[in-house]
């Protein structure tokens, strides 16, 4: 399992394929893993980076507070180990707000954007309030309290319908990750700021996709984000939900093949 150890923390990932260079930004709680159904599908139009953020799978996990401009930097210092200078930048939901935290401090080390249903908005008090809440939940109970919180929500209606299998292999694979960087994400999200601003300043290629069943970042978000970004397409995925790379894995890889066949 290859490692880069950045800003004195290990982080561990997958480097596959040939082409346009992705770095693939998991979510919230999962793992680099959750791209298994693109690396390998796109291997030969994506060299793909597929990393474990601060806190998750196989990296390490200091003690928070982490901030998305953390993760933003570990990112930054994988690329320059790696020699990577341009890369599109593809982040699912939590790895959408790192990829916002990205773009904002290195616009120059960014060719296209992928943003997976995602948001733009901050947290409302009230999110952010169940977040502290659920980190006092964490201290307490661990890892599978973050789990329970979150593995009803992340899979549509149709997948659970149709593959209840599917949420338990979610539920095991989101079980690997540690307490403590759970809590520094869950810090990292609730302080996160709004990116409403800096939608109409992204000058690069944008592809909005989202599953048309997500219930954390829905569809009418992803519109929103896809009108305010200047040179945005927005591709909505029937019968997936927030997880839409991972549910409809065809329609998903098809959207980015397209996307980076037309990249300048
Ligand atoms: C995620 O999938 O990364 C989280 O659901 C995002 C969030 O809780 O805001």
């Amino acid at each position: 399992m290859p490692f880069a150890t950045v800003q004195g923390v290990r982080l561990v990932y997958d480097l596959r394929g040939q082409g346009v260079p992705v770095l693939w930004i998991h979510g919230f709680p999962l793992g680099r893993w959750l791209w298994d159904p693109q690396v390998e599908a796109l291997g030969d139009v994506a060299r793909s980076i597929a990393v474990d953020l601060r806190g998750f799978g196989g990296s390490s996990a200091p003690e928070g507070p982490y901030t998305m401009e953390t993760y933003a930097e570990d990112l930054r210092g994988l690329l320059d180990l790696l020699g990577i200078d341009r890369v599109v930048l593809a982040g699912l939901s939590m790895g959408g707000y790192v990829s916002f935290a990205f773009y904002a401090a290195y616009p120059e080390r960014v060719r296209g954007l992928i943003l997976a249903d995602t948001r733009h908005q901050a947290d409302t008090p009230e999110a952010r309030a169940n977040r502290y809440a659920l980190i006092e939940r964490i201290r307490q109970e661990g890892t599978a309290a973050a789990v329970e919180a979150f593995l009803p929500r992340l899979l549509g209606a149709t997948t659970r319908r149709e593959h209840p299998d599917r949420v338990e292999r979610l539920r095991r694979k989101m079980m690997t990750n540690p307490a403590a960087g759970l809590i520094g994400a869950l810090q990292a999200m609730a302080e996160r700021p709004d990116r409403t601003e800096l939608l109409p300043r992204i000058q690069v290629p944008t592809l909005v996709i989202v599953g048309e069943e997500d219930e954390v970042t829905p569809p009418e978000v992803a519109r929103q984000m896809a009108e305010a970004i200047p040179n945005a397409r927005l591709v909505v995925l029937p019968s997936a939900g927030h997880l839409a790379n991972v549910e409809a894995p065809e329609a998903f890889n098809e959207a980015v093949r397209t996307f980076l066949g037309q990249l300048p």
